[in-house]
């Protein structure tokens, strides 16, 4: 072999040795990093939009799980029956108050009244974890698509109106229909967990946690929250295609 080929193959080799290596150390990171999650039993949990299938769905089974948990709703009156309904010492309130009273907030309201809800709660929600697991959809004849969203996503839009709060988004995937069905006793699931604020994270994977079958995964920043919100469209599309609900799972954590 002449020589100006061994020296090309040499190169090539030692950078892709390179970028293994890069790759690894990344990975290892991770690995001994791998935090034990904080025990999050007694934090009062707030669902804004509360009244509605993923509010519902996700406050009951945390209600069953034995968080103390609020309904938000823009009718006090409205979360309250819904609140009687689900019983396990469940309350109803204004979206406002829910905001107030609650240590962690889930924003379960549909994309349209994302920004305006949240603007109005920007004092109510200061200091307090916020999990948004709106996923900004459009449907037409062809299904569920992705919307691009000015700030990137609709969690980053959450960030954006509420600067002193420690915005995270998570419950993207899991669908209303398995959570409000207490014949499933286990979700086949993963949760991904978004957020630049570990603690934040640690607190929303741990919450994640508590409903049986599933799992809290950190899955980076909130700059990468749009693919994840937008994934949720081909989620539309496997449940539409095989009459299922599907969840997803992440391999080797
Ligand atoms: N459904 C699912 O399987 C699922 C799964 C994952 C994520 N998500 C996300 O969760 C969010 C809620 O979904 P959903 O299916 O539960 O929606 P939904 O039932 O249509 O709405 C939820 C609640 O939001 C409140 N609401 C409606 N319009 C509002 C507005 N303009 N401003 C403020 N509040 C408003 C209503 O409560 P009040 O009238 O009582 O205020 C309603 O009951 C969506 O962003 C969705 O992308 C849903």
């Amino acid at each position: 072999m002449a020589n100006s080929s061994r020296d090309l193959i040499r190169t090539v080799r030692s950078s892709i040795r390179a970028r293994t290596a890069f790759w690894q150390t990344d990975v290892m990171t991770d690995e001994t990093e791998r935090p034990s999650l904080p025990n999050v039993d007694d934090l009062v949990v707030g669902v804004l939009g509360g009244t509605g299938e993923q509010g519902r769905g996700l406050a009951l089974r945390l209600a069953v799980a034995g968080q103390p948990v609020i309904l938000g709703s823009r009718s006090a009156e409205r979360a309250q029956a819904i609140a009687d309904e689900m019983g396990r010492g469940v309350r109803g309130v204004t979206n406002a108050e829910c905001a107030a009273q609650a240590d962690v907030v889930i924003v379960a309201v549909p994309w349209d009244g994302h920004a305006q809800l949240l603007q109005e709660l920007a004092e109510e929600l200061a200091d307090t974890i916020v999990i948004d697991c709106v996923n900004p959809l459009g449907f037409d004849k062809q299904g569920a698509f992705a919307l691009s969203v000015e700030h990137g996503s609709a969690a980053q839009q959450a960030a954006a109106l509420l600067p002193k709060s420690r915005v995270t988004a998570a419950f993207h995937h899991i669908s209303a229909v398995l959570l409000l069905d207490e014949a499933v006793t286990s979700i086949d699931t993963d949760v991904l967990v978004l957020g630049d604020d570990r603690e934040a994270t640690d607190i929303c994977q741990a919450l994640a946690g508590r409903i049986p079958g599933i799992r809290g995964i950190y899955a980076g920043r909130l700059r990468n929250a749009h693919q994840v919100e937008a994934m949720t469209a081909n989620l539309i599309s496997v449940n539409r295609r095989y009459k299922v609900h599907a969840g997803i799972r992440v391999t080797d954590v």
